[in-house]
Formats: structure tokens, sequence, C-alpha cells
């Protein structure tokens, strides 16, 4: 057994009492002026001042101990919502849309997310594994230790179940803990162009089944927007995966208000995400619910759009979960302190709603809550040293990382 003792920190974390912190709870931090954690095989053993912890230990209960000089240490960032499994590249519709071409529209004319999937349909699974590895790798270093992935590009059973062996492969070959979403509702393909009412039949009837029986996918997501699937067909294809035994989330209201959060609620799916065009009354009905908000501030940034109701979602009491949404399109960034930053100062989230959110209720949103998202006891021991006194470095340190040390399973591993 290996027994470590970081010292010396500034240490903040939300407290896991069960279910995602909520309306005023969400701010509620834990401070240690001067503390330690306390780890035994990669599972924190103890965390507090470190006056009680020095005094609850004798020497021979340490192996190895690290001053950590007054930096500021945190939980590991859980990255609940991303799109990293790609290939190719979208440049020139991010062009185009400077232009002022509108993402919808792009879609509809047959790319967006459909040059993604020629590009996933088109490469060697080794490749994809490639591409997708150092974009992970990447994340690590900037603070995620846990990372959700989708699958989305594929759009047929083969190349779907492609997408989800490869973030499979990530979950068992990267010091992250992965968690795959199957997303085969992610846009209607090509060849069902004219026909999407069978394209979400082939869904239930073939690829949803085909999921279930591979094993990897936890989670079922949809993309219910104008243009892409509607409220009902949605409600079909998420039916489907919960009889497979899957989760439920959804891609709800990030461009029209179609009722997609909504959907969450009555389903009481785990999760509503985006939710940028989200109406009042059906944010009441997921705080009713209790279904997680996953915001994803950088797609508004990068669409300049205007950023989801924060704000009113926690006094709804709504639990507020922030990720990247990392994807080709709307959003190409695998960085957590900067979505973070757009937290605090574009959607005015205070420094600590900000860390619950991109730690504690980013963990409930994608299940992992049991095992990180806080610093408790008996939770695995994923946490970042943090150049800075406080989190507020992650949004005043604009445009930079002021990652210094990650740390997974009582591992340095960035
Ligand atoms: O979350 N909205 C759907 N999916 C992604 C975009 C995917 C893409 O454009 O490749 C999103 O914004
Ligand atoms: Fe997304």
């Amino acid at each position: 057994m290996i027994r470590k003792l970081f010292r010396n920190a500034h240490i903040f974390t939300p407290t896991d009492l069960g279910a995602p912190p909520a309306g005023r709870s969400q701010g509620e931090v834990k401070h240690f002026r001067k503390g330690a954690l306390y780890c035994r095989d990669g599972v924190i053993g103890a965390v507090g001042e470190e006056s009680e912890i020095l005094a609850s230990l004798s020497p021979r209960d340490v192996d190895r101990e690290v001053d950590c000089e007054g930096m500021c240490l945190i939980p590991g960032f859980v990255d609940a919502h991303t799109h990293m499994c790609f290939a190719g590249s979208r440049e020139e519709e991010f062009l185009l849309r400077l232009e002022g071409a509108e993402y919808l529209d792009i879609l509809r004319r047959g790319g967006g997310i459909l040059s993604s999937v020629r590009a996933v349909r088109g490469i060697s699974e080794e490749e994809l594994y490639r591409t997708t590895r150092r974009r992970v790798l990447s994340a690590l270093r900037l603070g995620t230790t846990t990372v959700e992935i989708k699958s989305g590009y594929g759009l047929d059973t083969e190349s779907e179940l492609k997408m989800l062996r490869v973030i499979d492969r990530i979950g068992r070959e990267t010091p992250l803990d992965v968690v795959a979403t199957f997303l085969g509702a992610h846009a209607v393909p090509e060849e069902y162009a004219d026909s999407p009412e069978d394209y979400v039949k082939l869904l239930i009837d073939e690829t949803i089944p085909a999921v279930r029986k591979q094993g990897i996918a936890r989670y079922c997501d949809v993309f219910c927007e104008e243009a892409v699937f509607s409220v009902d067909q949605s409600r079909l294809i998420l039916e489907a995966a919960r009889s497979a035994g899957l989760g439920l989330k959804i891609h709800a209201d990030e461009v029209h208000d179609l009722g997609g959060a909504g959907l969450a609620a009555e389903l009481q799916s785990v999760s509503a995400e985006h939710l940028l065009a989200a109406g009042e009354a059906n944010l009441e009905a997921m705080a009713k619910a209790g279904v997680v908000g996953v915001l994803l501030p950088g797609t508004a940034y990068c669409l300049r759009k205007a950023y989801a109701p924060a704000r009113r979602m926690i006094e709804l009491g709504v639990p507020v979960a922030v990720a990247t949404d990392c994807n080709p399109g709307t959003c190409y960034t695998e960085s957590m302190p900067f979505v973070f930053g757009l937290s605090v100062l574009n959607m005015n989230l205070t420094v600590f709603e900000a860390l619950t959110a991109t730690t504690l209720n980013a963990a409930y949103a994608i299940g992992m809550a049991g095992r990180t998202g806080s610093l408790d006891i008996g939770k695995s021991a994923d946490f970042l040293l943090l150049d800075g006194d406080t989190p507020a470095i992650l949004a005043y340190h604009a445009g930079v990382s002021p990652v210094a040390l990650v740390v997974k399973q009582g591992e340095a591993v960035s």
C-alpha cells in the first residue's frame, strides 16, 4: 500500500451529500487555509486543516510527503459533455460562420456534423484512436481527470460501434476515467435524408440493440433540434434506449426552444445539455425532476449566441454543471479552465458555483459522483494543484492554464 500526504495547500472542494448541490448549496464550498490531503492507494483517506490531519497520523502512516507550497488544490475537472472522438477539421466551416453562415444551415446543406461523419467513416479505427488520444491527453494536461465522450459521427451501426470501441480503449489506455455515450441520433445521415423516420426506426430496431450487446455505452443522447430530431422522435429513441438499460441525456434547446428541456424532465433523464434557448417553464420542470443542466458556455462563445440562463437556473434550483462540448463544429476546445472563466465572466456564476459545476455536479451528470468530483473520503484521489491562491485564478489568469499538477488516483499524471 502506498500512502501519500499532500500538505501546505489552500484546499477548496464541494461536499458530496448524496445529491447534486443546487440553489444556494451550489456555491457552498469547503476551504482549508493550510490544508492537507492524505491518500492510500489512490483513495482519499482524510482531508482537512494540516494541523488536524498531522495530529491524526503517525510518521509511520506516510510513505511520501508532498509540500504543495501554498498552491491551490481542487478536485480534478470532470468534463461531462464532449464529442472528442472525431477525425478531420472543420476550419473552413468556421470561416463560413465568421462570414455569417448559420450553423444549422451548414448542416442542412450536408456539411457540419455530416462532414465529420464522412471523416470518421473513412478513417481506420487505429487512426481514430490516435487522434482522439492526442486530444484527450491535452485535456488531461488542462486538468480533466474524468471525461464523457459521445459517439455520433458514425451514424450507421458499424461506425457507431467503432467509435464506442475507440472511446472504451481511451478509458483503458490513458489515465482518465471515461464514460461513453451513444449519440446515434446526432443527425440524420445523408443516405436517409429523404426518409428520416426510417433512420429513427433503424436506431430503435438495430443500432440500440447492437450498442446494448456491445456493452460499452452507459448513456444514450439525442440532438433534439429543429431540422434534426423532433421532441416526439427523441422520445421514441430515448424510450428504446431506456428499455435497453442505457441512462438518458438530451442535447436540448441549443438553438431553438423546441421543448427538449421539458422532455428531459418528463423522462427524468440524468441531464439536459446546452439549454441556450430553454424556456422558463421547462427549466422549472427540470428543477422539480432533479435533472442536471449541463451548460456549455464555450459553444455560446464560439457561435456568438446568448449564453444559457445560468443564474436563473440556480435561482430555480436546477443543479448546474459546466463542460467543454469539445467538438470540431460548434466549439473546438478541450480546456476546462477556459469554460470555467466563461462561466464566471459571461454567465455570472460565482467562482465557487463554477467550481461545483465543473467537478461535483459534472460527476453527477455522468453517474460518476460515487467515485470522483469532490475531495470526500473514499473517493478517488483525483485533484489539481493550481498556480494561485484560490480557484478564481482559473478565470482571473485568462487564456492560459494555471494547472501546475494533475493527480489521478494519487499519482501525478501531468
Ligand atoms: O453539442 N449540437 C450537436 N452537437 C454538437 C456539435 C457537433 C458538431 O457540430 O460536430 C454540439 O454543439
Ligand atoms: Fe454537444
